[in-house]
Formats: C-alpha cells, structure tokens, sequence
C-alpha cells in the first residue's frame, strides 16, 4: 500500500462518520471501508453460530477464518448479512465482541489488506488514525454533541443501547476510542455535510 492514499475518519456513534466518510470518498473518487461493518459482522455469526460473545478464543478464530465480504452489501459465504448488522442482538453484543484483542487483530489484517487490494480508500472506525493506519495522508476524529448524535441514531438505535456502546468503546483495554495525537478533531454539530467535507479536503 506504499504511495496509496488513505483517509481515516474516527468517532463514536452518531459522529456523522458514515456520512462524511462516503461524501469524502465521492469527491476523491476512492472506495469507503465501514469497518464498524466488519465487527458487526462477526458478532451476527457468531451470534448464528450460537458461540458466547464473551468467549475470545472462539469469536476470535472465527474474525480469523470467516468468510467475510464488506461492501454496499456485507455477506458471508453468500449469506446476506447486511440486514442483521443493526439488529438489536448485534447492537448489544458488538462492544464485547470488538473488545478482544484476537477479534481486532484479525479485523485489523482484513482492513490493510482492503486497502492494498483497492490501492487506497477511505476507511472509517473507531482506530483507525491510530492504529491501523497511524501513517493515513489526513486522520479526522469526529465529534457532535450528545443530543446530536442520539438525534441521528434514533431510528437505528435506542439512546441508551448507544451510550453505553459508547462507554464499552471508550474503556476498553485494546485500542480505546481515543483520537490519535495527530488527528483533527472535529465538531459536526449542526453543520452541513459539504462544509465538513470541504475542511476535511483542504487537510489533504
Ligand atoms: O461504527 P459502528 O457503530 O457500526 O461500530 C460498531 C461497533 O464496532 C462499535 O460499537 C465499536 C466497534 N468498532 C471498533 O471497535 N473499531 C472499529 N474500527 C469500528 C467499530
């Protein structure tokens, strides 16, 4: 992936990252990874395959060996998952799931091979800026107030289910939501889609 160019847009639910993230991606003409995708993902198989969220070593061999396709559409073995990603199941059980270090590792490997396979692209997430690609061309960390950010996820999701994804993200031991010391941190509260594209851009 050396030369490609790579854009990482961090934050927490209801940041506007999938907004921005696609918007940027347009106006570069590259391809957008959601990796938030990815973990939710694993956790709907591994919820079908009747394992305990909880257990690492199971759920984490499966992040490693699944057959996993993260696209418009997110299936697996031509299982069509993408309906399942924002089930409530997978809602409460996604924080444990991305919470253990094998899970992230595997995931981690898949998103650099992504960006290898597309020569570039934009990739979004809750690490991305400061551990998948800590070297990205622009690292943006996405912020917006609470009342916001439940605003926008209110028809996915109850607030409280969010709050504490949110407080399971921020605390947990591998890779915590946190912006990397180099990221630019940004508030999309109330503000146009274009202008935040626009600023993001200008970083380029
Ligand atoms: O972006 P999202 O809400 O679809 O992400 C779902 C969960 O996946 C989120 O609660 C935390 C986890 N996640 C992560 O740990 N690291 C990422 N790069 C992306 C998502």
């Amino acid at each position: 992936m050396t030369g490609a160019l790579v854009v990482a847009i961090d934050g927490p639910a209801g940041s506007g990252k999938s907004t921005v993230a696609r918007a940027v991606a347009a106006r570069l003409g590259l391809s957008v990874l959601d990796t938030g995708s990815m973990y939710r993902a694993v956790t709907a198989l591994a919820l079908r395959a009747g394992l305990d969220p909880h257990d690492a070593d199971k759920v984490s061999i499966l992040a490693r060996d699944a057959d996993l396709v993260v696209g418009d559409r997110v299936t697996s073995l031509d299982v069509d998952l993408t309906a399942e990603l924002r089930s409530d199941g997978v809602n409460e059980a996604v924080s444990v799931v991305a919470a253990h270090p094998g899970v992230r590792a595997a995931l981690v490997e898949r998103q650099r091979a992504w960006v290898t396979t597309h020569g570039g692209g934009v990739v979004e997430g809750r690490d991305i800026g400061s551990v998948v690609f800590p070297h990205a061309a622009v690292k943006v960390f996405l912020t917006a107030s609470d009342a916001e950010r439940a605003r926008r996820r209110a028809d996915d999701e109850h607030p409280d289910s969010v709050a504490r994804r949110d407080r399971l993200d921020e605390g947990r031991v591998a890779s915590p939501l946190r912006p990397a010391t180099d990221a630019h941190v940004l508030d999309t509260t109330g503000r146009a889609v274009d202008d935040v594209v626009d600023e993001i851009l200008a970083w380029l």
